[in-house]
C-alpha cells in the first residue's frame, strides 16, 4: 500500500514538474499578448461550443494566443460552469447544490477586451460556414471547435441551464431518495457506484441495491480497483449487489418511483429505481451537413489523431472543424483531464490552421494522467487508481479515510480563479 503510494507520487511529480513549468511560460506569454492583440473589425471568428471542461480549456487558450485579425466567439448553453463531478453526491447530501455551479467570469481573465463574445445560447445545426443557434441567431466562423459533451439524466447532468432550476432538480433529487426506502441504481460505472455508495453511506437504513450488467463493477478499470469497489459495497457497506443483468429502465423518467425491473429470475418491486447507464454524446448538430461524421456505433463526432472532424465520404478534406472531450470518439479516456489535454492539441491546430498551415499536432492520450480516476464510496472513503502508461503498465490503488463531505468544492473554485464567497451571491 505504502509503496504503491510513493511510487505514485515519484511517478507524479516527474508529470507535474514539466506541468508547472509549462504554465507559468504560459502566463508571461498570455500577458505580452495581452498589450499585443488589437481589436480589427474584419476579425475572423474562431468559433468554441461548449463550455465545461474541454471547451473552457480551449476559449482560455484561444484568448492568450489567437493572433490580430481572429477572435472567439463562445456558445454555452449553461449560465454556470456545471461541476458535474459532484452531481451524484449533492443529489444526496442537502444543502450543498449551489457550489456546483461556478460562475464563468473566469474565462475571460486577463483576456484583451474584444477577442472574446460569449453567447448563452443553444447550437443546434452547424453548416460548411455558419453555426445555428435555437434564438435564430447564424455565427459565421473560420474555424470551428465542438466540445459539447455527452447527455445524462440525473444523477450525473441536470436539464435546466439556469443555475437556480439547476440547483431545484438537484433539491428534487434529495427529497425522492431521502422519501424512499427501498431503492434500484442500475448501471455499475463510477457514477452508479457513486451514487448508490453514498445513498447507502448517508442513509444506513436504506436497501440499496446496484445492478450491473456485466460481471464485474466498474469494468472498464483494472480488476484491483473492482475487487476493491465490490468488497467496500458489498461487505462494508451491505449494498446488494447484483451482477450480469440488465433489466430494461422503465418508461417516465430516470428517478422512476414505485416501478419494477425484470431480472433473469423474475420481477421486483422498488419504490425508487436510478438508472447510471451512460453517455449519450452530443452530436447531432453535424447531422445535416455531415451526417457521415458521426459514429454509427457510439454516435460520436469520428475524429482523425489531430482533433480534426473525420468525414467519411470525404476523406481527403481537411474541414476547419475540429471536436473534442466526450463528444469525440478519440482513443484517450472519458474523463475531464483528458478533456483540457484535448484542448490543448485542438489550439496548436487552431492557431496552424489559420496560418494556412496542415494542423498537426496529434492527440497521443496519456493514460496515467488523463485516465486516473479519484472514486468516491460514500460519504469519505475514496480510492484513488491509476495504470502506467505502456502495454504492461503496473496500477496504483490508494485508498483513503478522510474525503470532504462537499467533495472540496471551493478547491474546484479557486482552480478555476473564481472567489468562493460569490457562492451566496
Ligand atoms: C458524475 C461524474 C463525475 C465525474 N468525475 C470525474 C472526475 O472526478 N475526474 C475526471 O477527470 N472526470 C470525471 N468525470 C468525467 C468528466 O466529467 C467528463 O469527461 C467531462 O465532463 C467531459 O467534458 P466535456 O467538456 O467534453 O463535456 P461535458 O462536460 O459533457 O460538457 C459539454 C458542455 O457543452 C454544452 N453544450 C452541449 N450541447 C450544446 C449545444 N448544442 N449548444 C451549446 N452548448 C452545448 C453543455 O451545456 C456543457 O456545458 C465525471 C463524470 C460524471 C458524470
Ligand atoms: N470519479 C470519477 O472520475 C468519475 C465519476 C463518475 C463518472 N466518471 C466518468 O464519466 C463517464 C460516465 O460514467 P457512467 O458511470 O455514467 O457511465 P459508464 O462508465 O458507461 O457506466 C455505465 C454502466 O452501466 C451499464 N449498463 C447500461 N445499461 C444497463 C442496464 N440496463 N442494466 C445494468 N447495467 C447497465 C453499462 O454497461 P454496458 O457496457 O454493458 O452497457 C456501463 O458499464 C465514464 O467515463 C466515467 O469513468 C468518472
Amino acid at each position: 500500500m505504502l509503496s504503491d503510494r510513493v511510487t505514485f507520487i515519484t511517478k507524479a511529480l516527474i508529470v507535474v514538474g514539466p506541468y508547472l513549468g509549462r504554465a507559468a511560460i504560459r502566463r508571461v506569454a498570455a500577458y505580452g499578448h495581452s498589450w499585443t492583440w488589437r481589436n480589427t473589425p474584419d476579425a475572423k471568428n474562431i468559433v468554441v461550443l461548449g463550455g465545461s471542461f474541454a471547451g473552457t480549456e480551449l476559449v482560455r487558450g484561444l484568448t492568450e494566443t489567437l493572433p490580430t485579425g481572429n477572435k472567439v466567439v463562445w456558445i454555452e448553453k449553461h449560465s454556470h460552469f456545471n461541476y458535474i463531478f459532484n452531481f451524484p453526491r449533492y443529489s444526496v447530501l442537502k444543502r450543498h447544490e449551489q457550489r456546483a455551479f461556478i460562475p464563468y467570469d473566469f474565462i475571460a481573465t486577463g483576456a484583451p477586451l474584444g477577442i472574446l463574445t460569449s453567447i448563452q445560447d443553444e447550437a443546434i445545426a452547424i453548416t460548411d460556414a455558419h453555426v445555428l443557434l435555437a434564438s435564430g441567431e447564424r455565427i459565421d466562423y473560420a474555424c470551428l471547435a465542438i466540445a459539447t459533451g455527452s447527455t445524462q439524466p440525473l444523477p450525473a447532468n441536470v436539464s435546466c441551464n439556469k443555475r437556480s432550476e439547476a440547483c431545484r432538480e438537484l433539491q428534487g433529487a434529495q427529497q425522492t431518495i431521502e422519501a424512499s426506502p427501498n431503492i434500484a441504481v442500475v448501471g455499475g460505472g463510477a457514477v452508479g457506484v457513486q451514487l448508490a455508495s453514498d445513498i447507502k453511506d448517508f442513509f444506513p437504513t436504506k436497501d440499496v441495491t446496484l445492478i450491473h450488467s456485466r460481471d464485474r463493477l466498474m469494468n472498464r478499470f483494472g480488476s484491483r480497483l473492482q475487487d476493491y469497489v465490490l468488497t467496500a459495497l458489498r461487505d462494508e457497506l451491505k449494498i446488494r449487489v447484483l451482477l450480469n443483468e440488465r433489466p430494461k429502465l422503465p418508461v417516465g423518467g430516470n428517478f422512476a418511483q414505485s416501478t419494477s425491473l425484470t431480472f433473469s429470475d423474475g420481477h421486483e418491486e422498488f419504490d425508487l429505481v436510478i438508472g447510471c447507464i451512460g453517455q449519450r454524446p452530443n452530436s447531432s448538430l453535424l447531422k445535416i451537413c455531415y451526417p457521415d461524421a458521426i459514429s454509427k456505433e457510439n454516435s460520436r463526432i469520428l475524429v482523425r489523431p489531430t482533433l480534426q472532424v473525420f468525414s467519411a465520404t470525404n476523406p481527403t478534406k481537411n474541414l476547419p472543424i475540429f471536436a473534442f472531450g466526450d463528444v469525440a470518439d478519440h482513443s484517450g479516456p472519458r474523463m475531464g483531464r483528458a478533456g483540457w489535454t484535448q484542448a490543448g492539441v485542438v489550439l496548436e491546430n487552431i492557431l496552424s490552421t489559420i496560418q494556412g498551415q496542415a494542423a498537426s499536432r496529434r492527440y497521443v492520450p496519456d493514460i496515467f494522467i488523463e485516465g486516473a480516476i479519484k472514486l468516491t464510496l460514500g460519504k469519505t472513503h475514496l480510492v484513488f487508481y491509476a495504470v502506467e502508461n505502456g502495454e504492461h503498465g503496473s496500477d496504483f490503488l490508494i485508498p483513503s479515510r478522510d474525503g470532504k463531505l462537499d467533495l472540496e468544492a471551493e478547491n474546484a473554485w479557486k482552480e478555476y480563479g473564481v472567489d468562493f464567497k460569490q457562492l451566496w451571491k
